[in-house]
């Protein structure tokens, strides 16, 4: 159970605040598509006229999204990137920018595949600077940041210290790790959006 006593896990709960966020005929990324949980969830969210672009430095990602999709018929909806999300900017068409309602990043190593090939500091904050640019300004970048295995710290320790860097020009609506060593769930907006802080967790 998380502090807040809720026993869902984060990716549920991430997908709820994102949900919030999206209306049929919506734009939407899925910055790591991996095994494409979050890409289906997003096809479904936008619906039928809504679009989303799934990126992946993996074969076997977009492979096991593309059957995914295929499964449950929402390939139409979804472009399959095999890029790094940090090239955001040269694969999504002009007219998208400032339009993305949702931009999800669930980082980490595929699990099922070689966990040596994980996320990046690097390349994550030039790509959540780029998600935050073509964000909708209603839009919420969900990062979900994985502590326990190598690397893992290091990343969200970047993530934090380019949050307090970029202060108020990035709004953290929510944070929350069960426990000590756990996942962490940012649910990020721009710092022009329009509204409060949230207060209670999704
Ligand atoms: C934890 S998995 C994602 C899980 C996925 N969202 C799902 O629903 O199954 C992380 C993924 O990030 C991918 N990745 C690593 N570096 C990346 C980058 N620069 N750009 C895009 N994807 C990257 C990995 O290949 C891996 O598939």
């Amino acid at each position: 159970m998380n502090p807040r006593g809720s026993r869902r896990p984060l990716t549920a709960r991430a997908h709820a605040a994102v949900a919030a966020r999206i209306s049929p005929g919506a734009l939407a990324v899925d910055a790591t598509a991996g095994n494409g949980h979050d890409t289906r969830f997003l096809a479904e969210a936008v619906g039928a006229t809504g679009q989303v672009w799934a990126f992946d430095v993996q074969t076997p990602a977009l492979e096991a999204t593309a059957r995914r999709l295929q499964a449950a018929g929402l390939t139409q909806r979804v472009q399959l990137i095999h890029a790094g999300h940090e090239h955001l900017a040269a694969h999504l068409p002009p007219a998208a920018h400032g339009r993305l309602a949702a931009v999800l990043f669930n980082l980490g190593y595929l699990p099922g595949g070689d966990h040596g090939r994980i996320t990046q500091p690097e390349t994550t904050l030039a790509a959540l600077e780029m998600a935050l640019a073509w964000l909708h300004p209603r839009g919420l970048v969900s990062v979900l940041a994985y502590r326990g295995h190598g690397g893992g710290e290091a990343e969200y320790e970047a993530l934090q210290a380019w949050l307090s860097r970029r202060g108020p020009a990035v709004r953290c609506l929510h944070r929350e790790s069960p426990s000590a060593n756990a996942p962490v769930l940012l649910l990020l907006e721009r710092g022009d959006a329009p509204g409060g802080c949230m207060q209670e967790a999704p």
